[in-house]
């Protein structure tokens, strides 16, 4: 990690862990002259960025090189009005209606470490030593406008992060119009796009597609939520570039809100990717002395693949966008009785889940939507925060003691941010929800959304969940949202400050879980929107974990958890056996193929425990047992992606690595038979070469075993009491060998079926 700056020469070379990242001043403009693979520090790079001469009918902005056009040039934070005709990455209108601004290189500096962003999350340093921050200011003296762009490099993840802080000195108002966290100039349109769609209960699917001229790639949120739909997340792969081998950039955006990617590809065939705050809707007036800080948007190159890009970010993310005493904690066991109740239950009901969840070795029970006010369907009591006593007589603190007592920890599901019109809230106060005046409300889920960006609704809602939250002996929240925005408008904002309320909103909500997040340091919270609606990284520093999705088929959760791995890691994933035919597809998977895809995440069931049979109880104090024993390599281990559901036969294979490859679990996935199929050969990756491994079977009930050329001796009913059994005959086998040659999976019978395998290194 280092950053050079000449400003003699008008250079400045970030290198981040093994990346470079090349600024150059041209005529004041910073413009971006290289990133990808780490490269020496020498005099010579400030002679690399090639100009472009005579761009035709591109105009230029200084007068003295006719030859010059913006159009043309390669920039770091692109401008509207003065020949760039691409798309900029922000726009001011002024006082006097001209939406002109010119930004002029006027400064640097260089701190070590990495500064908080002002009321957003955002990527942080332990200390100074892990990373180092480079801030370009530019100006824009008539309009009286500075902005400074920061990028900050880090020792030990091949990331860097931008972000942009508007400051207003001028005499008359502005107004942004557009105020992007990153934009990236590519010489070239030699690459595939990559990026994550879906619908509820569909989400992040992986699509890949070339470039081609013109506005390639434009991926947008306007719900004022990240969304199910599209992911903040866009990805350039060099043609050729895949899974382990070639170039890839990623860009992440840390943030919840409606958002804007894309790509373009301009007349010279460069290609523009840029990222930020979806200017749709939006924009933010700046009084003389105010400013605005745009979310960060985090860059990672890899020259080994999309896995490589996916391990920096979940490490990355994982270790320093997490934060509070769970991020390095092994996340719980839980069982949510969602799909077990939905909104039938009462204290009893409950009461006896829980006591069959103990024994099974489960460690903490979640009461979902359905405790408080008077809600037995989802058209009533969102913002009445206290206990139904018709369900629970003795109150939600009797029963989390009920929970307890059976050795299991006790969690509540809240939905804040919602109001549901038929409640005591939004009778009190029916103008704290979003709303356009004289216009109706379109309700979601019959429910509305109350104004966050009002300090009072924040105010509120801190007092009234905290009180909750002290009211009984809850270890874990689940933080639900389950609509989306419309008529975005605030009773409190005024005319011109209306296209401020979506941001706002965030804002207020940010604000409002940091509070609560410090008040609650013990509390985990684990994120939910619909499943995956809100799955982004800004929620993940408040929140360090999300549910992946409602949709907890094993086979389709073999997509989702696959596409999710593309940007977040395993700790950040939710994933549940629930009960079968599958509520959300009617499919029937087996209890151990159900098992070993949760597995890969974080571990629960979301099913009536009390309907187990005998075998069910014991496979599932198996599949736990197992799961204690390789859920710190699961959560914090290295992820690599061996098959992918969305290419070939839609087999598919993961598998994680101790950060010093002793240890690694194998999870693979057959997922419609067919006659006379090929040898599966699972070729492994990630370990290490000179070591030898054990392997084992996990626990058994999945319908398939190893052969590694010897003969397996795992047992073929699988049914033992221990949560892994010794593959083959014992014999450790080499990392080299299991990464050439691989493993040969056989046996795998019937559709939906799945084997797991534990490796752990051994002397031979
Ligand atoms: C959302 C969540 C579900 C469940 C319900 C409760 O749909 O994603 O897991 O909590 O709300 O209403």
């Amino acid at each position: 990690m280092n950053i050079f700056a000449d400003e003699s020469l008008g250079l400045f070379h970030l290198q981040s862990k093994d990346t470079s990242y090349i600024i150059q001043l041209v005529e004041g403009y910073p413009a971006h002259v290289y990133w990808g693979a780490r490269l020496r520090h020498d005099d010579s790079l400030a002679g690399a960025l090639e100009l472009r001469e005579r761009a035709s009918f591109s105009p230029t902005p200084v007068l003295t090189r006719p030859s010059l056009s913006l159009d043309a040039l390669p920039q770091e934070y692109p401008q509207y009005g003065t020949s760039d005709f691409r798309r900029p990455a922000y726009q001011v209108q002024l006082a006097d209606g001209t939406r002109i601004s010119e930004l002029k290189y006027a400064g640097y500096t260089i701190t070590p470490g990495k500064p908080a962003l002002e009321g957003l999350p955002a990527v942080y340093a332990e200390n100074e030593a892990e990373a180092q921050t480079l801030e370009l200011t530019l100006k824009d003296d008539y309009a009286g406008l500075t902005v400074r762009l920061l990028y900050t490099v880090f020792a030990d993840h091949n990331a860097i992060t931008r972000s942009v802080r508007f400051e207003h000195n001028g005499e008359a108002p502005l107004r942004l119009e557009q105020a992007l966290s990153a934009s990236v100039d590519f010489a070239d349109s030699s690459y595939d796009t990559l990026h994550l769609s879906g619908a509820w209960a569909r989400e992040r699917h992986v699509q890949r597609r070339p470039l081609t001229p013109g506005a390639a790639l434009s991926l947008e949120s306007r719900r004022g939520s990240s969304s199910h739909q599209t992911n903040p997340f866009i990805a350039l792969l060099r043609h050729g570039a895949d899974e382990d081998q070639g170039d890839v950039y990623g860009f992440s955006l840390v943030y919840s809100g409606s958002f804007a990617a894309t790509a373009e590809v301009e007349q010279f065939g460069q290609t523009r990717v840029s990222i930020g705050i979806n200017p749709f809707d939006f924009s933010w007036l700046l009084e003389p002395g105010q400013s605005f800080q745009t979310p960060e948007a985090v860059l990672v190159y890899s020259g080994e693949g999309l896995g490589g890009m996916s391990r920096t970010y979940h490490r990355l993310y994982r270790t320093r966008l997490c934060r509070g005493v769970h991020r390095d904690q092994a996340r719980p066991i839980l069982v949510n009785n969602w799909e077990a109740t939905y909104f039938d239950f009462d204290a009893d009901k409950i009461a006896t889940i829980a006591k069959a969840a103990g024994p099974l070795g489960i460690e903490l029970f979640v009461l979902d939507d359905g405790w408080f006010g008077r809600r037995d369907k989802d058209n009533s009591s969102l913002g009445d925060w206290f206990e139904d006593r018709r369900k629970l007589p003795e109150g939600l603190a009797d029963l989390a003691d009920r929970v307890n007592k059976e050795g299991v920890q006790f969690g509540l599901w809240v939905e804040p941010e919602m109001v549901s019109p038929d409640s005591e809230l939004y009778r009190k106060h029916p103008d704290w929800c979003l709303h356009a005046a004289g216009r109706r409300r379109t309700e979601g889920r019959n429910q509305l959304i109350l104004d966050l960006s009002r300090p009072e609704v924040c105010d509120y809602l801190y007092e009234t969940l905290s009180a909750v939250f002290f009211s009984a002996p809850i270890r874990y929240i689940k933080w639900d949202m389950n609509r989306n925005m419309t008529e975005i408008a605030s009773a409190k904002a005024s005319p011109e400050r209306q296209k401020e309320t979506a941001h706002r909103y965030m804002l207020g909500l940010y604000n409002l879980l940091e509070r609560l997040t410090s008040r609650f340091p013990d509390i985990l919270f684990e994120s939910c929107s619909g499943g995956g609606g809100r799955f982004d990284p800004g929620i993940l520093f408040y929140m360090p974990q999300t549910w992946t999705s409602d949709n907890t088929d094993a086979v389709e959760r073999l997509a989702i958890q696959y596409g999710t791995s593309i940007v977040y890691p395993a700790s950040s994933m939710g994933a549940h056996v629930s009960d079968v035919p599958n509520h959300q597809v009617d499919r029937i998977t087996t209890l151990a193929t159900r098992g070993d895809v949760a597995m890969s995440g974080n571990f629960g069931y979301e099913l009536d425990l009390t309907k187990f049979t005998e075998a069910e109880k014991d496979l599932a104090t198996r599949q736990i047992a197992q799961y204690k024993e390789i859920r710190t390599l699961v959560q914090q281990g290295d992820m690599y992606r061996l098959l992918s559901p969305f290419e070939g036969s839609g087999d598919t294979a993961w598998m994680f690595v101790s950060e010093d490859k002793t240890e690694a679990f194998v999870a693979y996935f057959r997922v419609l038979a067919i006659p006379n199929p090929p040898i599966s050969r699972l070729t492994l990756k990630g370990l290490n070469p000179e070591l030898d491994y054990v392997i084992e079977t996990g626990a058994k009930g999945s319908n398939g075993h190893v052969h590694g050329g010897a003969e397996a001796s795992a047992p073929a009913d699988g049914v033992s009491s221990a949560p892994f059994q010794t593959a083959f005959d014992g014999t450790p086998l080499g990392g080299d060998r299991l990464m050439r040659i691989g493993l040969v999976v056989s046996d795998l019978r019937g559709d939906y079926a799945s084997c797991t395998y534990r490796l752990r290194a051994v002397q031979r």
